[in-house]
């Protein structure tokens, strides 16, 4: 049995200390949780994207309280209760919104970083891959919400993407009908994706990133020049006074006053979205509530799912569903596709600095490429562009088994 202090007051510091052990705590994830100096406001955008989601499950919380998920009155409890019988129901809902659209231009700085500085090798691998768990729950989690105002966008695009379970010619329909508890999307369609929405996937969703946040204690984040720190003889330095021989920061206060800091400025464009420009993160067609005998004339998802909806259309079916499938699991295999041993930002490291930016481009392309109507002159830069992302990452193997050693 541990020792304990008698004397010492319920709730006290002591009397916390003896039974839950809050100064170890305290110095094993934050005073004594080690991170390198020379990093920029980039390393920022992990607690940025925590942030974020913090503001989502709050924002969720307040429109639950009112939002029926029933297909007669969702739309209506959305749009005419939430947005104007509900003291600032508007508001939370214009939070909610933006912020499911901010946060995936979070994610994607924050993974191209990973890219550009080589964050996910040498021992943080499954930083990576616990990374790239948190961007499919995070589709998820999307997708399911959009499902949930019952408007056209949210039918038709529910029924698009619950028709990509039919597998093209295997003709797996009971596959689609199982998902969607019905022939096309009703009742039942909408019930599972509350639920998913507002309770499985944000559970889900708060394990993968204690995860996330577990997978890097031990390797540490990465740095500027993919120096490899000694980590203990910096802390060493750093605990005797010699912090400008040091090559870390304690987390905790040290670092967390930047993150605070970049926090801010990240909020004040935030808010400036909700409060003057809401309506990007709306489709105007989903302000017309479902309607099953009515197709809308363009079909087309959330802009942070273009890219590879775009990879989907130029194909036919059954190559599209392939090449679909391809780009969904292609960036989870990134660590091993990398053959080099080089932990360096991308502009040190020759080819595969090339092979970033015209990654980066290639996806920035798609992406207005699936916005766009699949005609003329579009849809042949649409199927370039979608040629080149294979073409990419069938090239980088060999690009960076052939790299020098740095
Ligand atoms: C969506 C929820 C996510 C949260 C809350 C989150 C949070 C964090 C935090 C706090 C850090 C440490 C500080 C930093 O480098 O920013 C980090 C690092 C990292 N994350 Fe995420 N992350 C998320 C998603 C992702 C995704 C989608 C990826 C990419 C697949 C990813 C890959 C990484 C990598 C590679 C690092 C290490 C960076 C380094 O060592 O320099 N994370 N994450």
């Amino acid at each position: 049995m541990a020792h304990f202090d008698e004397n010492a007051k319920p709730f006290s510091h002591q009397w916390l200390n003896d039974r839950l052990a809050i100064d170890t705590l305290k110095r094993v994830l934050s005073t004594e949780y080690w991170i390198p100096k020379n990093i920029n406001f980039l390393w920022a955008m992990g607690m940025v994207l925590a942030a974020t989601f913090g503001i989502l499950l709050i924002s969720g919380i307040f429109l639950l309280m009112y939002y029926q998920p029933n297909t007669k009155l969702a739309f209506d409890s959305v749009n005419y209760t939430i947005m104007t019988e509900v003291g600032y129901g508007w508001l939370w809902r214009h939070i909610h919104g933006v912020g499911a659209s901010v946060v995936f231009l979070i994610i994607y700085i924050h993974m191209f970083t990973g890219i550009y500085y080589g964050s996910y090798k040498r021992g943080r691998e499954l930083i990576w891959l616990s990374g790239m768990l948190l961007f499919v729950l995070f589709s998820a989690e999307a997708f399911s919400g959009y499902m949930l105002p019952w408007g056209q966008m949210s039918y038709w695009a529910g029924m698009v993407i619950t028709n990509l379970f039919s597998g093209g010619s295997l003709h797996a329909d009971g596959l689609v009908e199982w998902i969607r508890g019905d022939y096309v999307p009703g009742q039942a369609f909408l019930g599972r994706f509350f639920m998913l929405h507002v309770l499985l996937m944000p559970l889900v969703i708060i394990g993968a990133i204690v995860f996330h946040f577990g997978t890097l204690r031990l390797p540490h984040v990465n740095n500027q020049d993919g120096e490899e720190i000694d980590f203990e003889e910096s802390a060493r330095l750093y605990k005797e006074g010699k912090k400008a021989e040091s090559k870390v920061i304690p987390f905790n206060p040290v670092f967390l006053s930047k993150d605070v800091f970049v926090m801010g400025i990240y909020f004040i464009f935030f808010f400036y979205l909700v409060f003057y420009h809401f309506e990007f993160a709306m489709d105007p067609v989903n302000f017309d509530p479902a309607n099953g005998l009515k197709t809308p004339t363009h079909i087309y998802p959330e802009w942070y799912f273009l890219w590879s909806y775009e990879i989907l259309r130029p194909f036919p079916t059954d190559p599209g569903l392939i090449a679909f499938g391809f780009a969904q699991v292609i960036f989870f295999l990134l660590p091993f596709l990398d053959r080099s041993p080089n932990v360096a930002p991308a502009s040190r490291r020759g080819a595969f600095k090339v092979w970033f930016w015209l990654l980066l481009i290639d996806m920035i392309v798609l992406t207005f490429m699936g916005k766009l109507p699949p005609q003329g002159i579009w849809s042949t830069i649409g199927l370039v562009a979608a040629l080149l992302f294979f073409a990419l990452w069938i090239a980088l193997p060999i690009i960076t088994k052939l790299e020098k050693k740095l």
